[in-house]
């Protein structure tokens, strides 16, 4: 991380334990811990009428359509060159891992929000998704290269092919997809801001181009949530409250298992892991305080020790995987069975009740 030289992209793996072929595989696999493609019922999102957020809608397209970030995915003299091979092995395989694993969820959003455009009809729509994916294009592009420089570019068009796709009901695609939205534009931002006040920390460049990225994430947030208000039922009904508490248990408690898969990462950061989650958690559930009616109680003295069961857990899991036979099946049932007591009891930590304000749209401020 020295001479400052954009032109470094290397032709052969220059890591020697993973290849091109072993990231692909990687972000082809379907874990409950990996980013999924979605597909979803196209038709009826087709049919949605934004008509009663009109003006608020106008705004945020307007603002697409600027394309503010146009030039912003482009390498140059700030992309200081990076000796994969001087990396501490463990740290190379945790980042490679972290860069993989962003760039498919990164693609997995193109993926969807580009079929939704090539389906549709509706114009507010078909406009609205067409920028999206040109946005989350340019993302898994961009991290794709740095992955290309060290040799180990994920395969995007065999991963479109190959990759199993999740089916969620439209309203599910909204509470998922408004989510990760959110909680990007948390975690981009609060690595940024990190780095900023600690840049001997940045031991890649990639995390220089965050601030400008995560707007891009905050604005797709921005379009969920008014696509949810355009259906009031959507985040007032009984049923509804319960769909979006337990997607926000899930979202918050896989990104808790899966940070914490990468101690060597965090370390590099000089980032604790658990502060960094509990501080995208808070920064997320105050964003979401704009469309949901519940939040979850991250300070409850529930929350922490059950995340870390589940961590644990998940942790036996994996060990029974790779023990195999009797033994590891036997390690496996237990690891899951007490992830899912875990979960139930996060579930089950009493919500703070919300009042969305009247005027949904938020800007960043983090
Ligand atoms: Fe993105
Ligand atoms: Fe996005």
């Amino acid at each position: 991380m020295n001479a400052q030289n954009p032109d470094i992209a290397a032709e052969t793996p220059i890591v020697p334990e993973i290849d091109s072929t072993a990231t692909t595989a990687m972000a082809t696999e379907t874990t409950m811990l990996n980013p999924r493609f979605y597909t979803t019922d196209f038709d009826e999102m087709d049919r949605v009428d934004v008509s009663s957020i009109r003006p608020e809608w106008d705004k945020l397209i307007a603002q697409m359509k600027s394309d503010p970030n146009k030039g912003h995915f482009k390498k140059n003299a700030d992309w200081d060159k990076i000796d994969w091979a001087a990396m501490d092995p463990k740290l190379r395989v945790e980042f490679i891992d972290f860069l993989v694993s962003s760039c498919t969820a990164e693609f997995s959003g193109c993926v969807l929000y580009k079929e939704m455009k090539r389906r549709g009809n509706n114009p507010d729509i078909c406009e609205l998704f067409n920028y999206m994916a040109r946005d989350e294009a340019r993302h898994a592009g961009f991290i794709n290269d740095a992955l290309r420089e060290a040799g180990v570019a994920v395969n995007l068009g065999f991963l479109t092919k190959a990759k199993k796709y999740t089916y969620f009901r439209p309203k599910f695609i909204y509470y998922a997809t408004y989510l990760s939205e959110k909680i990007g534009y948390a975690r981009y931002i609060t690595i940024y801001r990190h780095l900023e006040a600690n840049p001997d920390q940045r031991f890649h460049p990639i995390f220089k181009w965050f601030k400008e990225w995560c707007n891009d994430e905050f604005s797709h947030g921005e379009a969920f949530a008014l696509l949810m208000r355009t259906d009031p039922k959507l985040t007032s009904s009984f049923a509804n409250k319960l769909w979006i508490r337990f997607f926000l248990t899930a979202v918050y408690s896989t990104m808790f298992v899966r940070d914490h898969a990468r101690p060597e990462f965090h370390k590099a950061l000089g980032v604790d892991i658990e502060w960094y989650d509990q501080e995208v958690f808070r920064k997320t559930s105050t964003i979401a305080r704009q469309v949901f009616p519940i939040e979850v109680d991250i300070d409850h003295p529930r929350w922490l020790p059950n995340l870390r069961r589940m961590r644990d857990a998940f942790g036996q899991m994996d060990a029974g995987k790779r023990k195999g036979g009797v033994a590891g099946w036997l390690g496996k049932m237990v690891g899951g069975a007490k992830a899912a007591t875990a979960f139930v009891s996060l579930y089950t930590i009493p919500v703070i009740k919300r009042e969305p304000p009247k005027n949904v749209r938020l800007e960043p401020i983090y």
